[in-house]
């Protein structure tokens, strides 16, 4: 084994999951998923492909048709990006590193700005690339603020690529749009790549039907690579579904790229992806009212709690919280779970940045049981 892999570290969060394995009496809210299982349509429509007979390989880069309407979509929310600019890949995930795969050799170095899902860096680590962490903070509410001069002190000429996750996991930051305006502008003179991961812009709380991307400034050429799942914004977690949205001339060695991975994303989790878009209108702003119902009652209440820091996020799943006792984040959300039967995911399993906090998903559709897990921390912390 080499040694790079030998040295990643394992999932944190799968650690706190298997203390409490098999036990059925577990709040669990420690994933990044709904309890909301994937839309009727959606299903029928992979099941009706699957019963066609619709079991072979497909193109490299995705069906024609998945593609166009990825296109069609993007437009209505971005500005039509224009043809040959994007490609379908077997998950969110696998997008991400295929982006990496795209553009790091070993000994590049990569910004990545933090806490941050722990795949985000772990991907071009294994790649050989030098990580540069660059952290965000909280302020005195509990909501975490990027300090852009040391982001732009930190992507020099030497900087290959800038790994930004907003709306972000776990702290629910999100760019501004000014903020997103003077890191394009940094990169372009830098020739640095942007790589953003945006797969959380449909779960947004603010104004307008999607978080601030950087498709909105960006023209074709310059060397922004937007990253995007079917998992959060369509409730399609188990399905494997995403997609890149890629400079011009950058579509060729992507399919090689996905020849050499996986060749392409199963023909029926595709023809889902197609319902799901053709129903997205009709379907996510009421997802995201749920969402936010489960954002609402939780954060004001783990809020009010003595000695809890919380801010209410505009954009993401997740409740990210400070609480006395959790300064050894892991230890404390085993305890949770062992002692109080309350799953969370601890804060340093998004780096030593996030060390003393937890991160709560609220994609639930039952706000009792959200109110009952914040009963559960409430006894833990002896309130
Ligand atoms: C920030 C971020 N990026 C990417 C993904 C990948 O999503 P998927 O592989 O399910 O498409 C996730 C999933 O939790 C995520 O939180």
């Amino acid at each position: 084994m080499r040694n790079t892999i030998a040295g990643l570290p394992g999932s944190k969060i799968r650690e706190v999951a298997n203390a409490g394995l098999g036990r059925s009496d577990v709040l669990a809210f420690w994933f990044g998923e709904s309890d909301e299982v994937t839309p009727e349509a959606v299903r029928q429509a992979a099941a009706d492909s699957l019963m066609r007979g619709e079991t072979f390989y497909s193109h490299n880069l995705g069906l024609a048709e998945l593609r166009e309407a990825l296109r069609h979509y993007t437009a209505g929310l971005h500005g039509d990006p224009g043809p040959d600019r994007i490609a379908v890949t077997s998950s969110g995930v696998t997008a991400l590193m295929t982006a990496m795969q795209l553009l790091v050799d070993a000994g590049d170095e990569v910004v990545v700005v933090v806490p941050v899902w722990p795949n985000l860096p772990a991907q071009p680590q294994i790649l050989g690339a030098r990580i540069t962490r660059v952290p965000l903070a909280p302020d005195a509410t509990g909501a975490w603020r990027l300090d852009l001069d040391r982001l732009i002190a930190a992507v020099t000429p030497a900087t290959r690529v800038l790994l930004v996750n907003a709306p972000n996991n776990p702290t629910g930051w999100t760019l501004t749009r000014d903020e997103q305006q003077v890191v394009l502008d940094h990169c372009r003179r830098t020739g640095t790549w942007i790589v953003a991961d945006e797969v959380y812009d449909r779960v947004w709380f603010g104004d307008g039907p999607a978080a601030p991307s950087f498709m909105d400034i960006a023209t074709p050429d310059d060397r922004l690579i937007v990253v995007h799942s079917f998992s959060k914004s369509f409730l399609m977690t188990g399905w494997r579904l995403g997609w890149l949205v890629l400079p011009s001339g950058q579509l060729d060695a992507v399919g090689k790229l996905i020849e050499f991975n996986s060749s392409c994303a199963p023909v029926f989790v595709q023809r889902g992806g197609l319902a799901a878009l053709a129903m997205a209108d009709d379907f996510v702003p009421g997802l995201i009212a749920r969402l936010k119902a489960g954002r609402d009652a939780l954060c004001p209440a783990l809020a009010a709690l003595p000695g809890v820091v919380s801010a209410t996020p505009l954009g993401g799943m997740y409740a990210w919280f400070r609480a006395p006792g959790a300064d050894d984040s892991l230890a404390f959300a085993k305890h949770l779970v062992v002692a109080h039967g309350l799953g969370l995911a601890p804060g340093a399993a998004f780096g030593a940045e996030g060390e003393g906090w937890l991160r709560w998903c609220f994609a639930s559709q039952d706000t009792a049981r959200l109110r009952a897990g914040v009963d559960r921390l409430q006894q833990a912390l002896r309130l």
